[in-house]
């Protein structure tokens, strides 16, 4: 892994092989279209979609696409351990979606169970793998995950991720939309964590910068923090975002394999164990290397709508993540 070259604008790993990756939770709504996403990735060398049903069809479908990753599907509880034996990476969609009128905590009471069984399968099997959590209420699973690493002896710190890229994401495009411009030419990092209020888009970071009076400001902030329940009641009960979702998360493990690989200045915001603030958990831009989190950047000046968000959200993440601590502590 030490020799490194560039090919069509990504670093490869010479003379070993390509990442081994899972994706639990493969057949929903999430899992398909990511899988097709990860399938058509260059750092890929095997696909391992591991659901509690429906599988086979999903990886039958895709084996038939003309890109060098193999492949292979893998059917409930008994299958776990295989899907995951080898993975480098872990990508968890697994989990129920929101109904409208639900928030992301009403899903705690099912997810946070499904979200540690795979973790435990995770640390009996392929323990130093990339965990890459998308299954809400994100802001509680990542540290239900933290928890039962810790409990299992195989607690990697700078490799355990809430995916939050999402929220970057409608970031970009509603501030392209706003200023006609190319999203692909706006950044703007997303902080604190991944539900209403504790998503916190630091707009006055923005590039472009964004010239907003206080009320487009605070309205523009509002869109990105609700925009998962826009989608939810767009979905009218079908469920909440599984294409832009995939989308995220697919470029979230994109940078994730290029820092693996060895590619240098890799940022991107995501949901860490963190130093940054008072909080054991916090979302904020970092920069990825080899071993996972090497850098937390800092989150710079706020203004005082962003700084009276960052106050009033604190209380509410802590909760969360204590609840997730507590979950785990219950468990026998
Ligand atoms: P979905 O119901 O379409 O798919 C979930 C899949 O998980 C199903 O195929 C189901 O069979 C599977 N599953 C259930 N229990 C499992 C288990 N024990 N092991 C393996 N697989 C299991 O839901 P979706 O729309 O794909 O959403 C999945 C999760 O992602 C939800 O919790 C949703 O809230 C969350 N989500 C997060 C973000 C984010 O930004 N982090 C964005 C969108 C959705
Ligand atoms: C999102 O932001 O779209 C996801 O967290 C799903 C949801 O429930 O909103």
């Amino acid at each position: 892994m030490d020799r490194i070259k560039r090919i069509a604008g990504h670093f490869l790993p010479l003379g070993s092989a390509k990442a081994k990756v899972a994706v639990l939770g493969a057949a929903g709504g999430i899992g398909q279209p990511l899988s097709l996403l990860l399938k058509n990735s260059s750092l890929i060398g095997e696909l391992s979609l591991y659901d509690v049903a429906n599988t086979a069809g999903v990886a039958c479908d895709l084996s038939h696409i003309s890109t060098a990753c193999k492949v292979k599907g893998y059917s409930g509880a008994g299958q776990l351990h295989d899907a995951l034996r080898g993975c480098q990476m872990v990508v968890i969609p697994a989990g129920v979606p929101r109904k409208p009128g639900m928030t992301r905590d009403d899903l705690f009471n099912i997810n946070a169970g499904i979200v540690a069984v795979l973790c435990e399968a995770i640390a009996a099997v392929c323990p130093d793998a990339w965990v890459l959590i998308i299954s809400n209420p994100v802001n509680s699973t990542v540290p239900i995950a933290a928890e039962i690493f810790k409990r299992a002896g195989t607690y990697h710190p700078t490799r355990l991720f809430g995916v939050t890229t999402l929220d970057v994401v409608r970031a970009e495009a509603f501030i392209a939309e706003l200023l006609g411009a190319d999203p692909k030419d706006v950044s703007v990092p997303v902080v604190g964590g991944h539900a209403g209020a504790t998503i916190l888009p630091l707009l006055s970071q923005a590039k472009p910068q964004l010239q907003l009076e206080p009320p487009r400001a605070q309205a523009l902030m509002a869109r990105i923090q609700d925009a998962g329940t826009e989608v939810v009641n767009a979905k009218a009960g079908a469920g909440s975002a599984t294409l832009s979702m995939a989308w995220a998360a697919a470029r979230f493990a994109e940078a994730c394999l290029r820092a693996m690989a060895g590619e240098g200045g890799v940022v991107e915001c995501a949901y860490v164990a963190s130093s940054l603030t008072s909080l054991p958990f916090f979302a904020s831009p970092v920069r990825l290397g080899r071993s996972g989190v090497e850098e937390f950047l800092p989150l710079g000046p706020m203004n005082e709508l962003e700084q009276r968000n960052y106050d009033t959200m604190l209380p509410e993440l802590a909760g969360s993540i204590q609840k997730g601590v507590n979950f785990v502590q219950k468990r026998q």
